[in-house]
């Protein structure tokens, strides 16, 4: 009997702090998603699914399947979720869907990545697509979050991902990886809407400010968050890019239960 969903087997999980946590699962041969996508996942409870969208932040070659989350107290997913334990089941949607592909930018020099909180996710998974590297000279992943705890997978990105078999090469020459801070001091701090408008970011990481005639835009973070950038970015001339027609820039909200 076919049916919409995997059921999967978590392999582990990472407490980063009282208010994330990410996990590993199984990863069926037949699940496919386009690198920046995202699914349903969720728990069986009383005999039924009880399901959230998550962006999967493993890249599609990977053969587990990984998932950032943020723990809400009262939530009715994430407050189970928060428990799971290696072995325990998790429920995988087929089909897995969202606007933060490459096939929906246009052509460009420079790919922003702009993620706040667990806005970050999809972005874990294009800067391990080697696809993302063909189609662009430097890549900025910027992570915004309140306190420096937050700043998860930090590890990945600057240790792990350089050194990587394949991709390593690429990565250590392109990706630019901006984490910044705007509840206590750090070496970057402010909210990304800001950095961006300043020109700070831009400066920061050697680059002009940004400009759709060559700077690509993906974002990923709170609803305030989406439209605060894309008001700026609209009003540099960016067009927002859909399937049916590839733009400057992306928008998705980071999944999270209220
Ligand atoms: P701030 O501390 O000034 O609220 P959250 O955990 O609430 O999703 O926030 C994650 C990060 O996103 C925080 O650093 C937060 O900054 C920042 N943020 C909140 N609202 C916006 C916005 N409208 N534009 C850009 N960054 C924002």
């Amino acid at each position: 009997m076919s049916s919409n969903f995997f059921e999967e087997q978590v392999l582990s999980v990472r407490h980063w702090t009282d208010r994330l946590f990410s996990f590993a699962t199984t990863r069926d041969p037949g699940f496919r998603f386009r690198t920046g996508e995202f699914t349903m996942i969720g728990l069986k409870v009383d005999g039924r699914p009880l399901l959230r969208a998550y962006s999967v932040v493993s890249p599609s070659w990977g053969e587990t399947l990984e998932f950032f989350s943020i723990k809400v107290p009262n939530g009715p997913l994430t407050s189970r979720l928060q428990h799971i334990k290696v072995g325990d089941p998790i429920t995988v949607g087929r089909k897995a869907t969202g606007t933060l592909v490459l096939d929906n930018l246009l052509p460009g020099r420079n790919l922003y990545l702009l993620g706040t909180g667990t806005g970050l996710a999809p972005f874990l998974s294009v800067i391990r697509d080697p696809e993302t590297y063909a189609r662009f000279n430097k890549v900025v992943l910027v992570h915004g979050c309140r306190h420096v705890a937050d700043l998860a997978y930090e590890e990945l990105i600057c240790e792990e991902l350089p050194a990587h078999e394949f991709l390593g090469a690429e990565i250590a020459e392109k990706l630019v990886y901006y984490p910044t801070v705007t509840r206590e001091p750090f070496r970057n701090e402010g909210r990304v809407s800001t950095l961006l408008e300043s020109g700070k970011l831009a400066a920061d990481v050697g680059l002009k400010p940004v400009d759709p005639a060559i700077d690509r835009v993906m974002i990923c973070g709170s609803p305030a968050m989406m439209t605060d950038i894309k008001t700026l970015l609209v009003a540099r001339g960016f067009e927002e890019g859909s399937g049916a027609s590839p733009g400057h820039f992306v928008v998705e909200k980071a999944f999270a239960e209220r």
